[in-house]
Parts: C-alpha cells; sequence; structure tokens
C-alpha cells in the first residue's frame, strides 16, 4: 500500500466527512488519584486492583506486574496475553534499573521471504500472511519473561502460584465484558471468526458478547493452573507447549515444541539519556522505541518549548519535524541487536543529532524525501533505498510501590486480539507479531511503517518493536514511569507526555490526557486525534506545508467512528517530588483504564 500525498488527503476528506457525523466526545480532565504507598495504572479496572492488592499484602513492583499482567491476558484478551511478548523496564529502590526482554521469537521453520506471495509482494491478511492465522506467530514469550523478573527482582514473598491464581480465578468465574471489549470484539469479529475456538470463545459462536454479560474461560483457567502446579516453564516443556505445537502442526502453522523449549527472556541494559537536567532510562534495542525517545528529546532540547506553549503551531512544526528525523533512522538502522549491529550510540551522538537538525525550518516542512542521508557512526552497510512508501494491539501499565521499586511494562499481541487464533485446548490467544518484522523492504507493515533489512525475518529473531517502556528520574529521584500502546506511535506518545510534564509543567493528569500528535517520517503527515488540534493551528501547519489528517488511530482501522475509540494510551505514575505521593494518571483513551493505590 503505497500512499502520496494526494492519497493522505483523499482519506483525509474521507475521514473528516465520518467525523462530522459524530459528536464531539467529552475530553474531561480527570485529576490523577493520589496514593501515599503503592500505585497501580492499567487499561483495565479490575487488573489494576489484583496488582494493587499484591502490593497492599507487602508484594513489590515486580510481584504486582506479574499479578497485572496475567489477570490482564484473561479480562483484557485484546491485548493482555500470554499467547504473545514484551518489555518490562524495573527500577529498584536501591538505583538499579533492569530491562526484561520477553519479546517473541521467530520460529525455527521462518524464512526471510517466508511472507512473500509468488508475485514477490507481501501477502495480503489470511493464511500465510504475517498479520493473521497460523504462521502469523511469533514463539511468545510473556509467561518467560514474567518468571524471569519474578525470580530475579520480586520480593519472594509469594509463590508464582500464588500470582497466577487472581488470572486463574477470573477466568474460572469470568468477568463482566464492558462496554469496550464487547465494541473490541465486534470490530475485530473479522479476525476471529475464521479460527473455531476464537469464534465459539470470544464470539459466542456469532452471537457476540454483550457488555455487562459474564465472560468465563474455562479452558484458559485450566492452562493457568497448569502453570500454577507445575511453574513457568509447563508453558514451554508442559502439556500446554504439547497443544501448541500440535495445533500449530495441524493448521500449518511455524511453531514446534522445539521453538518453545529453546525460547528464553533476556535482561538487556536500559539506555539512558538526559533531558534539561532529568534523566531518562528506556527500552533498548529489540526496541526502536527508547533510541527514538531519547533522539527526539536531543534534538528539542536546543529550542524553549515552554516558550512556543502546548499547542502552537509552531510546537507541533517542530515535534513534527523532530519526530520526522527520528523515524527515518528506525526505517534504516535497527533489528534485533543480538543478530544485527544496532548502531545505538552513533544515532544517540549529540553531534550527529545536531546535523540532522541543521535543515530545519521553523516556517516550513522539510519533505520526507528531502531528508539527507546521513548515516550515524558505526552504521557501515549501504542504507538501503527505503521506497517512498506509505505507510493494533498492545498495553502498558505502569506500577509503584511503597519502597520505590516500579515497572513499566508493555506488552503486545500485536493486532487486536493477535493472529485471531486460539490454541485449541488452552484458551491462548496467539500473536501475529511476525508482522513486526520486514515482509520486504520498503513495503509498510501492519502500522503502514516502512523497514529495512535490519530487520528481515530469520529463525531465533526478535522482530523490531515501538514499545517504550519508561522511567524518567528527577535529581536522581524516580519521577515518571509511562508507556503506551499504539505501534509506531508509541515513542511519540510517550516523547509528549515527558514533554508535557517537563517543558509546561503540566501536571500528569493533564500532561496524559493532552491531545497529542504523530509524524513517521513515511507517509510523510501529521495524524491528529479527533479535535485534538484547533483549526487556526491546523491551518498554520498547512500555510507550512504539512499534510495534515485528523484519525482516531495509526493502523488502518481508521474507519471506526472517530468517537469511538483513541489508541496510545499512556498509562502514567508520577511520584510528587515534594509529598513523595504517587499520582497515578489513568488515560481516559481507555474507558475502562484506572489508577489503583493505597
Ligand atoms: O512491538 C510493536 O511495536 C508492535 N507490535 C506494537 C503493536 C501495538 O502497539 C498495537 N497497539 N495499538
Amino acid at each position: 500500500m503505497t500512499m502520496d500525498a494526494s492519497g493522505f488527503t483523499k482519506k483525509l476528506v474521507g475521514i473528516v466527512s465520518i467525523g462530522l457525523l459524530c459528536a464531539p466526545p467529552a475530553r474531561a480532565q480527570r485529576t490523577a488519584v493520589e496514593a501515599e504507598h503503592g500505585m497501580v495504572v492499567s487499561v483495565y479496572d479490575v487488573a489494576s486492583q489484583v496488582g494493587a492488592d499484591v502490593l497492599k499484602k507487602g508484594g513489590n513492583a515486580v510481584d504486582a506486574a506479574v499479578a497485572t499482567g496475567l489477570a490482564l491476558a484473561v479480562v483484557y484478551p485484546y491485548a493482555g496475553n500470554i499467547g504473545g511478548g514484551g518489555f518490562m523496564m524495573i527500577h529498584l529502590a536501591d538505583g538499579r534499573d533492569v530491562a526484561i526482554d520477553y519479546r517473541e521469537t521467530a520460529p525455527a521453520a521462518a524464512s526471510h521471504d517466508m511472507y512473500l506471495g509468488k508475485n514477490g509482494k507481501p501477502l495480503p491478511r489470511g493464511p500465510g500472511s504475517s498479520t493473521q492465522g497460523w504462521s502469523a506467530s511469533g514463539v511468545p514469550g510473556s509467561v518467560a519473561g514474567f518468571a524471569l523478573a519474578l525470580e530475579k527482582y520480586g520480593s519472594h514473598k509469594f509463590a508464582w502460584a500464588e500470582l497466577v491464581e487472581p488470572a486463574r480465578r477470573l477466568a474460572a468465574d469470568g468477568h463482566v465484558v464492558t462496554a469496550f471489549n464487547a465494541s473490541r470484539l465486534l470490530v475485530r469479529n473479522e479476525t476471529l471468526a475464521p479460527y473455531a475456538d476464537s469464534k465459539r470463545i470470544f464470539l459466542k459462536d456469532g452471537a457476540l458478547r454483550k457488555a455487562g454479560e459474564i465472560f468465563s474461560q474455562p479452558e484458559l483457567a485450566a492452562t493457568l493452573a497448569r502453570l500454577q502446579k507445575d511453574g513457568p516453564r509447563e508453558f514451554y516443556e508442559g502439556e500446554t507447549a504439547r497443544l501448541i505445537a500440535d495445533g500449530m502442526a495441524k493448521n500449518g502453522g511455524t511453531i514446534t515444541l522445539a521453538d518453545l523449549k529453546n525460547y528464553r527472556a533476556v535482561e538487556r541494559t536500559p539506555l539512558h539519556g538526559t533531558y534539561r537536567g532529568y534523566d531518562v532510562v528506556t527500552m533498548p534495542p529489540p526496541s526502536s522505541g527508547g533510541v527514538l525517545v531519547l533522539e527526539m528529546l536531543a534534538m528539542l532540547e536546543p529550542f524553549d518549548l515552554a516558550k512556543l506553549g502546548p499547542n502552537s503551531s509552531a510546537k507541533y512544526h517542530l515535534l513534527a519535524e523532530v519526530m520526522r528525523r527520528a523515524f527515518r533512522g528506525r526505517a534504516i538502522y535497527f533489528g534485533d541487536p543480538d543478530f544485527v549491529k544496532v548502531p545505538v550510540a552513533g544515532l544517540l551522538d549529540r553531534g550527529y543529532l545536531a546535523t540532522l537538525m541543521k535543515n530545519f525550518d521553523p516556517a516550513k516542512a522539510t519533505p520526507s524525501t528531502a531528508l539527507p542521508d546521513l548515516a550515524p557512526a558505526g552504521w557501515d552497510a549501504a542504507a538501503p533505498k527505503a521506497a517512498a512508501a506509505q505507510s493494533q494491539d498492545t498495553t502498558h501499565f505502569s506500577i509503584v510501590d511503597a519502597a520505590g521499586n516500579a515497572v513499566a511494562n508493555t506488552y503486545t499481541l500485536n493486532g487486536g486480539f493477535g493472529s485471531g487464533v486460539t490454541i485449541p485446548g488452552t484458551g491462548i490467544l496467539m500473536n501475529n507479531e511476525m508482522d513486526d518484522f520486514t515482509a520486504k523492504p520498503g513495503s509498510p507493515n501492519f502500522f503502514g511503517l516502512v523497514q529495512g533489512e535490519a530487520n528481515a525475518v530469520a529463525p531465533g529473531r526478535r522482530p523490531l518493536s515501538s514499545m517504550t517502556p519508561t522511567f524518567v528520574f528527577k535529581d536522581r529521584r524516580l519521577f515518571l514511569v509511562t508507556g503506551a500502546p499504539g505501534g509506531g506511535s508509541i515513542p511519540n506518545g510517550v516523547l509528549q507526555v515527558i514533554v508535557n510534564v517537563i517543558d509546561h509543567d503540566m501536571p500528569v493528569g493533564f500532561a496524559v490526557e493532552a491531545p497529542r500528535i504523530h509524524h513517521q517520517w513515511l507517509p510523510d503527515g501529521i495524524g491528529y486525534e479527533p479535535y485534538g488540534l484547533s483549526v487556526d493551528v491546523v491551518e498554520a501547519l498547512r500555510g507550512r506545508g504539512h499534510i495534515l489528517e485528523m484519525r482516531n488511530t495509526y493502523g488502518p482501522e481508521k474507519k471506526v467512528p472517530l468517537s469511538e475509540y483513541y489508541p496510545n494510551d499512556t498509562m502514567t505514575i508520577m511520584i510528587d517530588p515534594k509529598t513523595n505521593l504517587r499520582l497515578g494518571a489513568a488515560d481516559p483513551r481507555k474507558p475502562d483504564a484506572k489508577a489503583v493505590g493505597y
């Protein structure tokens, strides 16, 4: 799918006309929830409560993260998961920071061109594609990631089985379907309907699940009970592994018992950067997100954003120009650091970033195609000719405990309800993370992201991610815990929360709720949230040469009614430096989100 400026504009006309039919949604500012000891902010109230209960009983942030993460796999099947993977950043009260990488890996049978059809183009959504069905999944990492985090950084006051229990109970006894979850099932009907177990479990064989009804998941409860009894390796070597491998073998999938047995979550060294005296600690590759946020902050630092104001056209212009420059690099230089050399230091070099900003013009947009081909130090391959091409689901939760330990966890099935496949006999929904690889250099993926050869499919590799769980420190003390879903828009969401707090001095609730923009180099245009920019700001940006599109999401879902859905929710906690209170800001872009503290 390529889209030039006129394609973008045509789509814009369509989207705006949908928008005119909808009443503007209320944008009430929710104040942050204050708590003295611990705080959990997640996309789903029940899961936040599960984590807060663990904290209250003396568990630390990592214990609570495991319980919350598993509970979300039951009550928020859209993105919460044990069939996917993600990243957990951990800050320990003694000052250490750790990054747990439990990203999915490509199965041994994966190959460079596996998602190309006979015509050499990426296969359309459906059997054999990277976006849907049995061959779209990477080997899931969530259970291994939670287990590693717990073993090394948990309080050891709780056994693994105890932390699995709230999720098992929710699966066995059922939870109340919310209006939002019911709407997600409706929107993603086509993802789930082709797979018998998904259709039966999630769509009630086509009758659909209605808001208010009780949804129990006995197969998932039984899987969680096995994990309680036999421990987390059961997922990779026990009956659950056998069921996954059997289902795959019978349906032309790629994951085998050996793939599951070989899966390992790993620890990585977090990235560290500074912004106006604050320290920012974030996720390294295989996520691009942390590098992008640090690059963008460094490009912004020479400018007086406070003076530009939070919502001026000058400020949005600057943001968009910084985003476009960082995202060009994403398309070229990033891949799994265990397989390719990612020039992280070169990309973060202030001199390199200053050169990237040399042609920044406050009065005029720089077309994406006019950005100079400047390679960072440490990059020795030729830049691929990333074709000028166009170019959802994930969830993030943040936790702080009484002692000052914290977790920023973002994990995903990639698309909403992942590949659509539920493994028979397990209740486990599988990811479609293989779409985060480059199916073909220069061809956009589901999020419209153009990627390069450095992120090609290969056995055992982790696909490039944008997930950006992040900590910000003020005077070396933990200040912000944040992160978001939203594919390529994730780093930009995190960036804007940080800028809102540091430059615009916004209270955390406002910082989270303030409208955000998105630019990802290609397609060359600014996406802005419904009613997020005033008409005169839009016009002023157009006057600088930007193409603008009001959109409710950054993936192909943008046809969803504008009033219904906003991605890129940033579940954030601020620790008030004066009072030490934990201020939990649940992003109202997700209606079931809740900050629960004590
Ligand atoms: O890892 C990534 O960057 C993507 N798989 C994330 C997908 C996502 O955020 C979808 N959410 N809205």
